[in-house]
């Protein structure tokens, strides 16, 4: 990378929103879901978002991480506006500079982990090609297995698994082509508390590296081990009572000293 480009992608946010607005029409009733969100993710920064259920969280996801469109606004990936591409071009960003990871996996059954881990690169082939670089796509999806400890597990189904395991699987998949931004909506919101906890573990050491991760969760202890919380409602994004507090005190002392 050149000492420019290096430059500008330390300045520019991983991940960028602006006055998002998002309606859902059921016949004649419009419920407005999002209502002017705005959001600045800079790269290598973890970011909670927590919020009562139906706020508009997975909506959110699904608007920020392309799957869908919103009303109105913009989103930028890396400096890119995600909105204003093509529709081939978007999927491109979907799949080299995002990944996800999901509260129920959503892996496929037929597929070993592996080959689980190498569906994005599978899917990237037509702007990347596929059998030029199949080896090193094997090789990292392999690292990145026994990374999030599943070395040997490699040609595991989905239903020989548990569900921590399964959720492993779908972070090494989240990883395999190196994102921008990290999507995860209630990674663990179908876990027992200590399979939880290995994940969460996980989550904080390995997505972020560089990059940006956006979580979504119900749990505020996991929320509070990010870099920044945020509470969802009444359609956008306030910084959440406790991390405001624990920013004024650390605002405050700086200003005392
Ligand atoms: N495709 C859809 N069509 C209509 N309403 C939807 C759709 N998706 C979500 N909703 C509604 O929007 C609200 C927010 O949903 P969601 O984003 O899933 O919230 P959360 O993830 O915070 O629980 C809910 O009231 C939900 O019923
Ligand atoms: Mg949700």
């Amino acid at each position: 990378m050149s000492d420019a480009r290096s430059a500008a992608a330390t300045t520019v946010p991983a991940l960028e929103a602006k006055d998002l607005h998002k309606a859902y029409r059921l016949r004649q009733e419009t419920i407005e879901i999002l209502s002017g969100l705005d959001l600045v993710v800079a790269r290598g920064e973890s970011v909670a978002v927590v919020g009562a259920s139906g706020s508009g969280k997975t909506t959110m996801i699904n608007m920020l991480g392309l799957l869908d469109r919103p009303d109105t606004g913009s989103v930028r990936i890396a400096g890119e506006d995600a909105l204003a591409a093509s529709g081939s071009r978007r999927a491109q960003m979907r799949n080299q500079r995002l990944g996800f990871v999901f509260q129920f996996y959503h892996l496929v059954n037929e597929l070993s982990a592996l080959d689980n881990v190498l569906l994005p690169a599978r899917i990237g082939a037509p702007w990347f090609g596929w059998s030029a670089r199949k080896a090193e796509m094997t090789a990292r999806a392999r690292a990145l297995l026994a990374r999030v400890g599943l070395a040997g597990r490699e040609s595991h189904r989905p239903q020989q698994l548990s569900g921590g395991e399964r959720q492993r699987v779908a972070i090494a998949r989240a990883l395999v082509l190196e994102p921008d931004v990290v999507f995860c909506d209630e990674p663990t919101g179908n876990l027992d508390p200590r399979t939880a906890r290995g994940v969460q573990d996980l989550l904080l050491e390995v997505a972020p590296a560089g990059r940006a991760m956006l979580l979504v969760t119900h749990d505020e202890a996991f929320a509070r081990r990010c870099d920044r919380v945020l509470r969802l409602a009444d359609g956008r994004l306030r910084p959440s009572a406790a991390d405001a507090a624990s920013s004024a005190g650390t605002f405050a002392s700086g200003g005392a000293a």
